[in-house]
């Protein structure tokens, strides 16, 4: 059986006191899934940057505790950068995954290709692992224009590095309109467009490089099996059905059984 990587979104959700929370669950809802923890699974949680150092310490003792990551970051080390948050300060909370260039915040935030990819070398740089999203939107799909743009996005973020590095960063594929509308990407519709992102790093990165690939959007117990069983669907990266334990878990649980 492939690994499984079960990354959690929080997004602008769980306060630090629902942080403590979610771990008063979480040992719970993992425990029937340890021993698949390392070489079947692999689960990492993305709080907000004001809970995680919440969620480091309430699970630190933990036998089974997930990775912590970020949602974002600053290319730059430190300075006048208002309201930005560097790498330095977040590997310093024990981070080691940063998730850049979700739909979020590159449409409602603005952020461009180029920004993406100045993170995701930065990040790399400093041996932390980028969880790069890339995805079209609902307009881009109708105009078949889905390649076409998830191709630039690709690209953008692959610019400058080298093949190991290339190889090192997790891609998650995240249509936009299925991002949160509880609208899921078929199974053969995720299957369709992870298979041709595989191929398209393998062509920029040599054959070598066997990319990490998630599928985002919806990803909930309910659907978790059809989508996780596609030949070319390495994880998911899950929103709203992260939040709490029990559903996060159920997502691996749906999968295996
Ligand atoms: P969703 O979010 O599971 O709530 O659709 C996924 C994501 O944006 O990463």
């Amino acid at each position: 059986m492939k690994k499984i990587y079960l990354y959690g979104n929080w997004k602008m959700n769980m306060t630090k006191a629902e942080t403590e929370g979610f771990f008063k669950g979480y040992a719970a809802a993992v425990e029937p899934f340890a021993s698949d923890l390392g070489t079947g699974l692999e689960v990492a949680v993305f709080p907000a940057f004001t809970s995680i150092w919440e969620a480091g310490y309430r699970s630190k003792d933990m036998k089974n505790k997930p990775i912590i990551g970020a949602q974002n970051c600053y290319y730059e080390p430190k300075g006048a950068f208002t309201g930005e948050v560097s790498i330095p300060m977040l590997k310093e909370q024990g981070v080691t995954h940063v998730i850049l260039g979700h739909s979020e915040r590159r449409h409602i935030f603005g952020e461009s290709d180029e920004l993406v990819g100045k993170k995701v070398k930065a990040c790399l740089d400093a041996g932390l692992t980028p969880v790069l999203c890339y995805g079209e939107t609902l307009e881009e799909r109708e105009g078949n224009r889905t390649f076409e743009v998830m191709e630039r996005q690709l690209r953008a973020a692959m610019k400058g590095l080298t093949p190991e590095e290339m190889g090192k960063v997790i891609y998650a594929y995240e249509p936009v309109w299925a991002i949160g509308t509880g609208k899921t990407a078929t199974p053969a519709q995720a299957q369709e467009v992870c298979g041709w992102s595989k191929k398209l790093i393998a062509e920029v990165a040599g054959k070598d490089v066997a990319p990490v690939v998630l599928y985002g959007g919806s990803v909930k117990g309910s659907n978790a099996k059809e989508l996780l069983s596609m030949e070319s669907i390495d994880g998911a990266l899950v929103g709203g059905a992260s939040l709490k334990p029990e559903s996060f878990l159920e997502i691996y649980g749906a999968y295996k059984n």
